[in-house]
Order: structure tokens, then sequence, then C-alpha cells
């Protein structure tokens, strides 16, 4: 039930300690996870979640997800404990409207398959006597929970004894995190202290699912694959993904809030090459656009995947490519979300007024990968009929 966490690094130990100290007093800290770096607070703490909204600038209206070190932590918040309910110092205990105090069985396979990991599941808010925060949860009806993988984040719930609400540790509306320097850049004045756990291993969010409906829904792609929850079976091979997740319109309405907002841009502008089969025709028209980019003197990105080179439309124009930032994210799924978010925010970093990017197939990891692209994107190439 509880994993075993080993902090080996005493400069690690100190800093868990001081932010275990700052979480107790309702501050938010930045922490590592194996996903992006979150921005913590105590979820019980209102002032401490507020703070995390104040820091970020984020919407009020955008709940967090509340991040746990073992399911007993969970069941704590499923059934807390009240003068009415927790008479026998068991978990399981029944509260007034009736809710048993344990993660529901349709969660089983999908948290043994799962956890730790970089999945998110939506559970029944207790009616009464919630030990949350309302600010966590935003007026959903249901909240949000991640046991992460990452030792650090692990220690951090498990120090302070806190379940922390976090939410990914950018200004809210950039490209998430994936290292220390990037919060830094983000929330250096705004955040008592970050913890440097070097880069992530996944580097896009979890995959936040609903298994309270049927068929469950995937609200956002992340770091688990549908395709991977579909090979559990039973409810879990009609798992469906939401509308919400592939449009690029802020004009729908969300399921997951968080979807709703403009995400993950960069200042530069995005244009998006669908993958598809006319491919190798987008690489001859991203050509052109790069070229003619230079009758503006615009400095230019490029983020290559499959199949485009190093140097692709830069040939001919030594000057260009100098100026010009060429990422090659790699090929395989697992290394271009890895690189994503930190590639967006290198190519702002040079400068570059627009960011073309070659994009891949929507299955497996590339599904998470092409959704934040979509919604960072301001031209969608795509191939019509
Ligand atoms: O990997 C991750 O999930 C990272 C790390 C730090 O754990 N966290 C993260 O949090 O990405 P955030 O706030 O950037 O994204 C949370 C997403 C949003 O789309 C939000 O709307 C959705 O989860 N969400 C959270 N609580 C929800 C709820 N109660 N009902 C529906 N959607 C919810
Ligand atoms: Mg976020």
């Amino acid at each position: 039930d509880s994993p075993t966490i080993r902090i080996d690094d005493p400069a690690t130990e100190e800093a868990l300690m001081d932010a275990a100290d700052l979480l107790c007093q309702g501050k938010c800290v930045a922490f590592p996870t194996e996903t992006v770096y979150g921005l913590g607070a105590d979820a019980t703490s209102t002032v401490g979640v507020k703070s995390i909204f104040a820091a970020k600038q984020r919407p009020l209206d955008n709940p967090l997800i509340v991040h746990v070190s073992s399911l007993k932590q969970l069941r704590g918040i499923l059934a807390p404990t009240n003068s009415t309910s927790a008479t026998n110092g068991h978990m399981t205990v029944t509260n007034t409207e009736g809710n048993e105090g344990e993660i529901p069985e349709v969660y089983n396979a999908l948290i043994s398959r799962f956890w730790p990991g970089s999945l998110t599941i939506l559970l029944p808010l207790p009616t009464t006597n919630s030990p949350l925060s309302s600010s966590v949860s935003a007026g959903q009806p249901k909240f949000a929970a991640r046991l992460p993988s990452h030792p650090i984040a692990q220690a951090l719930c498990h120090i302070s004894s806190l379940p922390l609400a976090a939410p990914s540790a950018n200004a809210s509306g950039n490209p998430s995190p994936t290292c220390a320097a990037h919060v830094y850049t983000d929330l250096q004045n705004r955040i008592p202290l970050i913890i440097d756990g070097g880069p992530c291993s996944v580097g896009l969010e979890s995959t936040v699912v609903d298994g309270l409906r049927d068929p469950p829904v995937v609200l956002r792609p992340g770091g688990v694959s549908v395709e991977a929850i579909r090979e559990l079976g039973g409810i879990w091979a009609t798992t469906v993904v939401s509308a919400a997740s592939h449009e690029d319109s802020s004009s729908i309405i969300p399921e997951a809030p968080g979807m709703k907002y403009k995400h993950y841009s960069p200042r530069a502008s995005v244009v998006l090459y669908e993958f598809g089969a006319r491919t190798p025709c987008w690489k001859d028209l991203a050509r052109s656009n790069i070229l003619s980019a230079q009758n503006f003197n615009a400095k230019v990105g490029i983020l290559r995947t499959r199949t485009w080179k190093a140097g692709i439309g830069v040939a001919m124009l030594d000057s260009l490519r100098q100026e010009s930032g060429d990422h090659g994210l790699g090929k395989g799924g697992l290394e271009i979300g890895r690189g994503l978010f930190a590639a967006l925010r290198d190519l702002d970093d040079a400068g570059v007024v627009v960011i073309h990017v070659e994009g891949i197939e929507e299955v497996q990891e590339g599904l998470a990968v092409m959704n934040r692209l979509r919604k960072a994107a301001s031209v969608v190439v795509r191939k019509v009929g």
C-alpha cells in the first residue's frame, strides 16, 4: 500500500523539511513529479490553495489535482474523521450520506496497473465534512487525485502528512515546466521555494480519467496512453476520449475545465503541420513558409519529429540558420513528449517569432503530444477531405 520512499541526498532532504514547514504554514512550494513540476499547497487549507491560484494567476474555476503518497492517505480524504463517523479507527467508515470511505472499486484495475504514475482519477467529493478546501475542486462535483511516482513528490506528501493540491508550476497559459529553471523563470518572485529534482522523465502532464461514468472518459490525454488503459479490458476496454480534448477552440463547454483555456503557449506563434498522407507536401509547404519569413527579417523556430531533416528550409540561408532554432525532438513518442515543453521554451528564449512544428500520429503518446500542440497552435495545417 504505502511505497517505500528513499531520499539519499542530504540537500534534498533539507529542502524537503523546509518545504514541509512552508506547506504547514499555508504556503505553496514547487516540486518535481515524473510528469511536470507541480506547485503544491496543503489541499485542506483554503489559504494554501488560494496562494497557488494567486501565484500562477490561474482562473479560479479551474480545479486542482490532489496528490497523495499512499492509498491510505487517499482513503483518509474519502472518509474524513469526524464525530459522527470515525468511531472504530478504520478507514472504511460510512459517513452520514451513506458513502463508503473507500476508493470506488471500478478503479482497482487502473490503480494497480498505473499507480504510482502519470494517471489522475476523478473521485466523489465527500458531501459532508470534506477535508478538502472547496477551492480545490472549484465547484466541480468530483475531485481529481493522483499518486505520483517521483520520490520527491511522494516524500513531500509523506513528510508533511498532507494531501497536496498541485497544478503544473508554470504561470497560467505558459508551457508546463519540466525542469526547475522553467519554474524559476515563471514564478521567481511569487513563491518561497522550488525543489530541484532535475528534468522530468515523462514531460507531459498526467492522463485525467473519469471512471465514474460508463463508458469511462479520458478528459485529458497524458502520460498514460488511452490504448494502455483499454488493454485493461472490462469497462476500461470501452474508454472514450472526451471531445473537449480534441478541440482547439475555447467555445466548447469543457468537461475538464482546464481544457477551455489557452494553454502551453510560447510567446512565438506556433504553426502545426498535422501528420497525414500528405506529410511530404507539408515539408515543402513548411520550407517555403520558413524561407518567406526572411522577408520580414523574422527569426524562425523549427521543431522536427519523424521525417523533417535538420536544416529544412534554411539550406540556402546561412544567416537565417544562425539566428533560428532548429530542434530535433527525436522520433519516438516518449522522446517527443519528454522534450516538447522545453523545446517551446528554448525557442522563445532564442527570440523566434514563429515555430513550425512537424506533427505526429495521434496514437499512443502522440495523442497527448498533439493535444498540447493544438492548444499551443495559432495555425493548424491540415489535410481537407
Ligand atoms: O501531471 C499532472 O497532472 C501535473 C502534475 C503536477 O501532477 N498537474 C497538472 O495539473 O497538470 P493542472 O492543474 O495543470 O491540470 C489539471 C487538469 C486540468 O485540466 C483540470 O481542469 C483537470 O485536471 N481537473 C482537475 N480537477 C478536476 C475535477 N474535479 N473535475 C474535472 N477536471 C479536473
Ligand atoms: Mg497546467
